[in-house]
C-alpha cells in the first residue's frame, strides 16, 4: 500500500517524507486555505514547492465545476510538474472531464466519492485514482471502511486499474483496516502516520535494552 499524506504544509511534507515511507502527497482547497494560502498565482507555486519536497504523485484540485473549465484548470495543473495528478470533484461535469483526461493522458484523482455507485462511474471513466473520504461517512454513522471492500471488490471483479485512494483518514485503524482490505494507497495526516510506529511494549523494551547495555558497560 503506498502511503499519501494529506496536507498543504511543508514542514509536514518535508517530515514525512523524511521517514522515508512517503509515496505522494494530496492536497483540496480547504487544506490550501488552512495554511493561508490563498490566490491562483501563489496556489500554483504552492503546488510546484510541494513537487519539489516529494517525488511522486501531487494531487493539485481545481475548483471550476464545468466542463470546459475544468478542462482548461486541469490542463494548466498538469503542465506545473509532471506528477501533478489533476483533482476532480465527482459531479456530471467532472467525469465527462476525467475521461477527456485519461484520454489524453493526464492523470486524475476522482475526489469526495462516499459510494460504490460513484466509484464503478468514476472508473469507467478512467480515473487513475478515487477517493473515498472515510471519515466523513464514519461522521454521519456510515462505515467507510465498508466502503473500501465493497470497490475493492467491484474492481477487482473487473480488473478496474483505478486506484484506490483512502481519504479522509483520521487515525491509524482506519490505515490498517484500509491495508486489510486492499486499497492501493491511504492518504493520511502526519499524526496518523506517526501514530502507527507508537507501541508502549517497544518503548519499555528498548528502554530495558540500553539500561541493561549500561550496566554492562559501567
Ligand atoms: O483530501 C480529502 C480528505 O482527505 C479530507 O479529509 O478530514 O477533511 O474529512 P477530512
Amino acid at each position: 500500500m503506498k502511503f499519501f499524506i494529506d496536507t498543504a504544509n511543508l514542514e509536514e511534507i518535508k517530515q514525512a517524507n523524511e521517514l522515508g515511507i512517503l509515496d505522494g502527497v494530496t492536497t483540496n482547497p480547504s487544506l490550501m486555505a488552512k495554511e493561508g494560502i490563498t490566490g491562483e498565482k501563489n496556489i500554483l507555486k504552492h503546488y510546484t514547492d510541494i513537487c519539489k519536497i516529494v517525488d511522486g504523485p501531487v494531487s493539485a484540485e481545481v475548483i471550476s465545476t464545468n466542463y470546459n473549465d475544468i478542462i482548461k484548470e486541469g490542463k494548466n495543473l498538469s503542465k506545473l510538474h509532471k506528477n501533478i495528478v489533476v483533482k476532480v470533484p465527482m459531479i456530471s461535469e467532472g467525469l465527462k472531464a476525467i475521461k477527456y483526461f485519461s484520454l489524453n493522458g493526464i492523470k486524475t484523482n476522482c475526489t469526495l466519492v462516499f459510494s460504490a455507485g460513484q466509484a464503478l462511474i468514476a472508473a469507467k471513466a478512467g480515473a487513475t485514482y478515487i477517493s473515498p473520504f472515510l471519515g466523513r461517512l464514519d461522521d454521519i454513522s456510515s462505515s467507510g471502511i465498508d466502503l473500501i471492500g465493497q470497490i475493492r471488490h467491484i474492481y477487482d471483479n473487473y480488473n478496474f486499474k483505478t486506484e484506490i485512494l483512502a481519504a479522509s483518514i483520521r487515525h491509524p485503524m482506519h490505515i490498517i483496516n484500509c491495508a486489510e482490505l486492499g486499497a492501493d494507497v491511504a492518504t493520511c495526516p502526519l499524526k496518523a502516520i506517526k501514530d502507527l510506529l507508537n507501541h508502549p511494549l517497544t518503548d519499555i523494551g528498548l528502554d530495558k535494552f540500553l539500561k541493561d547495555y549500561a550496566k554492562g558497560n559501567s
